[in-house]
Parts: structure tokens; sequence; C-alpha cells
């Protein structure tokens, strides 16, 4: 679609200087950067989706690891699944756009069944939410008809709405430890259901942790060479990973947790570096949120998360297409929606 909108030079160079002021920060990001001509160029951008997001009524939800330009330029709410799924269920609005990958979206139409719930490109997938069918489920619970089973939020709809309880990696080891059953199915995840196993032995608590054999295409790359290597370079650094990583990695980290997580333990710590070993996005966050602190590289990309851009945003949100629009069967819509309401009812609440 071409520019709809016509915006005056005022209001462009005031767009401008808005996202300049916290893009500037964003160093991470090795294709671009941000200064103010880059800003001037998507000005009328993120001028117009906030426009239409008005004139339709719609927010955007958007998970921390997509561009810093949509998170700084046109979300509403950003953060990690957990967060976003609390913001969808507690919205009102009749659009919610997910600028994230399908499943966050699908879980936001699974708690807000009136909205139309859109995704800026329906190729954003996930390598561990693709990893499991429902019928791959199915077969596995009849292979274990004792187990309680738990799903991993990365993960379809129709896997959600064939497990007991859904889990997000900010709550998923309390949830573990608080539920009755010792033996635990849990999907789609092989590195994280070692990482539960690992503390659940730690915290004194006897489960039977079996798992799917699926992994994040990113997460699962970090080593731990790549971690001594940092260390012996940078002295006093705290390394900082995701429970999608190995268990080798998540054993020489400082800090293991969800991506919010990981930020609230960057802004809670004083360290001359530190390592992050997720989402570059993420670091992009911290750059502009701790301006303060040093990152030393060693992020990678997730390819589904980088498929949202303003433009597809702005297209979503003019004139959804049938494929960006996100349908649930509504008695599969209803059985998920008892996985993740499970979720609200055991996680912490903090
Ligand atoms: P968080 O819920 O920690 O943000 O994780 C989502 C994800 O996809 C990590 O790869
Ligand atoms: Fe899925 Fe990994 Fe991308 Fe997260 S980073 S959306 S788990 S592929």
């Amino acid at each position: 679609l071409a520019a709809r909108m016509t915006f005056t030079e005022q209001e462009l160079d005031a767009e401008a200087e808005r996202l300049l002021r916290a893009l500037m920060h964003v160093e991470c990001d090795a294709r671009r950067q941000w200064n103010l001509p880059t800003c001037r160029s998507i000005a009328p951008l993120t001028l117009e989706i906030n426009r239409l997001k008005k004139e339709k009524g719609a927010i955007i939800l958007a998970h921390s690891y997509v561009e810093p330009e949509i998170i700084y330029g046109v979300a509403d709410a950003k953060g990690d699944s957990y967060f976003l799924s609390l913001a969808a269920k507690k919205s009102q609005a009749p659009l919610i756009v997910f600028a994230g990958v399908v499943f966050m979206a699908e879980t936001a139409k699974i708690l807000c069944p009136d909205a139309t719930v859109v995704v800026p490109d329906h190729g954003s997938g996930c390598s561990l939410a693709d990893s499991i069918t429902a019928e791959h489920l199915r077969k596995l619970k009849s292979l274990y008809p004792d187990a309680v089973t738990v799903c991993y939020i990365n993960s379809t709809a129709a896997v959600k709405a064939e497990s007991d309880v859904c889990v997000t990696s900010g709550n998923v080891y309390d949830i573990v430890a608080k539920l009755p059953q010792r033996r635990i199915l849990f999907v789609p995840d092989r590195l994280m259901a070692q990482n539960i196993r690992t503390e659940m032995k730690r915290r004194g608590v006897d489960k039977e942790i079996l798992s799917s054999d699926g992994t994040c295409m990113v997460h699962e790359e970090f080593t731990v060479a790549q971690i001594a290597e940092a260390r012996a370079r940078f002295p006093g650094l705290k390394v900082v990973v995701h429970p999608e990583c190995t268990a080798e990695v998540a054993g020489a980290a400082d800090f293991v947790g969800s991506t919010g997580a990981m930020m609230k333990y960057v802004r809670a710590t004083t360290a001359p570096y530190f390592l992050m070993l997720t989402e570059c996005g993420l670091v992009g966050r911290l750059e502009v949120e701790e301006p303060g602190k040093n990152f030393v590289g060693g992020c990678r990309l997730c390819p589904y998360m980088k498929l949202n851009s303003l433009e597809k945003i702005r297209d979503v949100l003019a004139a959804p297409r049938p494929h960006q629009v996100v349908t649930l069967d509504d008695d599969l819509r209803r059985r998920a929606a008892r996985c993740i309401e499970r979720m609200f009812e055991l996680a912490p609440t903090d």
C-alpha cells in the first residue's frame, strides 16, 4: 500500500525527534545506525500507524524481540510472553495487532475471542511451536496416562487444547514445582525440560520430567565456549541466559530467566559488562532502557520475529488479508483457554 496519509513537515520532524530519543541508544543492530535522517525516513510510517490505531481502536502488542522501531515507534505494550498474554487478557480493544510470532497471537485470540487478532506476517512461526502437533501429543499422552501434560506457551493452540496447564519461561519452575503429580509430560522444549530437571533437583522437589524433542533454533546455538571466551575477555562480566538454552549454558550463567526476568536482573545488577545469550531485540531494549550499562556481543537473531516490520503493520491495520487474521475453532479455543487460565491460577503474582 502506498502512504495514504499526509503529514506536515513539523509533524514529521517532531516524530523523528521522538523516535531518535529512544533509538539513538540502539547499538546492537548491525544493519542500521539510528540517526535523525533514518528516524525521519520512518516517521511517515509510525505516524500513519499511530493514526490508524486511533481510528480503529486497535492496540499493538510487541514482543521484546521485534525491531526497535516497532517497540519504540508504535507498540502499546512490550514485554515477554507472559506479560503480553496478560495484556491481551486485560484488553478491551476490538482489534489487536500482534507483533511477535503466530503462537503468541493465537494465545491473544484464545484470551480475547471477541477481538479481531491479526499478525503482520503469517509466516512468523517458531521452531518450538512447529516441532509438535496435537496428534503427536495425543500419542505421547497415551504412553504416559498418569502424567500431567504441561505445555510451554511456545506451542500451537491445538497443542494447548490437549494440555492440562500452560507455562511460560517466567513461571515454569514455580508451576511445575506446585503441581501435585510427580510425573510431568512437558512439551515441546527438550532443553527447557533439562533445565526444569536441574531446578527441581536444586529445590529438592521430586519430579520425573518427560519431554518431546523440540528446541529453539536461536537459543540452542549458544555455547559454553562462547561464555568462557567472553569471561576471559571481559573481567567482571555477568552472563544472563534464557532457559531455552542448553543445560550446560544455563549451568555456566550468572542468571537464567525469561526475557522479562533477564531485563529485571540487568536493571538490578551492577557489573562492568553483560553478555545476554538471547535474541538481539532484548539487547536493543536494554541499550535503550539501561543506557549506562555495557553489553558485549553474542546475541542472535530470530528469523521469525524479524518478519515483523512497520510496513506490514501498517498494511495489516489498514486492510487485513484473510491469512493475517487468527481464527480458531470454538471448541478448540475453549479447551486451550482452560490450559492458559490454569497458568494464571498457578503463576506467582509478583
Ligand atoms: P519469553 O516469554 O521469555 O519472552 O520467551 C519467548 C521466546 O520466544 C523466547 O525465545
Ligand atoms: Fe521461537 Fe526461538 Fe524465535 Fe523464540 S527465539 S520465537 S522460541 S524460534
